[in-house]
């Protein structure tokens, strides 16, 4: 039997990278997926074939997640899609890279609206419809080691991640009642677009290795396969937890 069978997953921000990885790995063990991102494109067409290639049922959503009525929607049509709504992959999340004093107003919204706002309230519509059913829930987000650990000249960026840990903590406790669990998994540098100009710069990804123990990248893979099991029965008593998914980055101390 596999651990997602009959169950319905919707998973943000996922015609690439990470949240592709998430879709694929969630579809391969039994679930139905709705796929989401701003506009559907031939990678979010590359993502509903394999889906349905693998005999799962799969629907793309366009939505932006950083508008607070668009990411509300979101939940609610992704719920009429194939009548239920088991499993929510807050997985969408931008970056910018600017020194803190050059930030604009325009810049910080754009990151923190997609990377605070969409999750806060796309997880309020996903409470509001389990209340309403009477049914439980369980809820991925994506954070970042950056919930944990510095990252200069991406202030707006580990504002937003160290919000999700506190976001994540506080709702563990206050959906527990309600059998709603909720978890975040915590990627270190995972080979991704989002990763393009790091992944392009050898002096620059020869740096970022220096501080992981693993001396490589992660793969969209390694971050899937964590999802799969928070978001599985295996973790029926885990809640309010942060799993890093990085090679050993965060907690590296190292005496030359
Ligand atoms: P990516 O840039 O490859 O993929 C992000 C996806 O989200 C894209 O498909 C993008 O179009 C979509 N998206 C962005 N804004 C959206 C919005 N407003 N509405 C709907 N969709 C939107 O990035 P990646 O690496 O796959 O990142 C996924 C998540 O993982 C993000 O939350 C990121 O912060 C997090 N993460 C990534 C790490 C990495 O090293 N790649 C490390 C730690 C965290
Ligand atoms: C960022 C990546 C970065 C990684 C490790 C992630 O949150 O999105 O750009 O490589 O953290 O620093």
């Amino acid at each position: 039997m596999k651990r997602f069978e009959n169950k319905v997953a919707l998973v943000t921000g996922s015609s690439q990278g990470i949240g592709a990885a998430c879709a694929l790995r969630l579809a391969s063990e039994g679930a139905d997926i709705i796929l989401n991102g701003r506009k559907l494109d031939e990678r979010g067409d590359g993502i509903l074939k394999q889906i349905t290639d693998m005999g799962q049922r799969a629907t793309f959503l366009e939505a932006d997640v950083s508008d607070y009525h668009n990411v509300v929607k979101l939940v609610n049509d992704a719920v009429k899609v194939y009548g239920k709504l088991d499993i929510l992959v807050n997985n969408a999340g931008v970056e910018k890279n600017h020194n803190f004093w050059e930030v604009t107003e325009e810049d910080y919204d754009f990151v923190m609206d997609t990377n605070l706002k969409g999750v806060f309230f796309g997880i309020q519509a996903y409470v509001k419809y389990c209340i309403a059913e009477k049914r439980t829930g369980v809820v991925v987000n994506m954070s970042s080691v950056h919930e944990e650990i510095v990252f200069p000249h991406f202030s707006p960026y580990c504002a937003s991640k160290g919000a999700l840990k506190m976001l994540t903590r506080n709702l563990a406790t206050e959906l527990a009642p309600l059998n709603i669990r909720i978890n975040n998994v915590a990627p270190g540098a995972i080979a991704t677009p989002i990763n393009k100009s790091l992944l392009e710069n050898k002096e620059q990804l020869e740096s970022v290795l220096k501080n992981i123990p693993m001396k490589k990248l992660g793969k969209p893979e390694d971050v899937a396969a964590v999802v799969s099991f928070l978001a599985s029965e295996d973790a029926a008593y885990v809640t309010g937890s942060t799993y890093f998914v990085d090679g050993g980055l965060t907690y590296h101390y190292e005496e030359q």
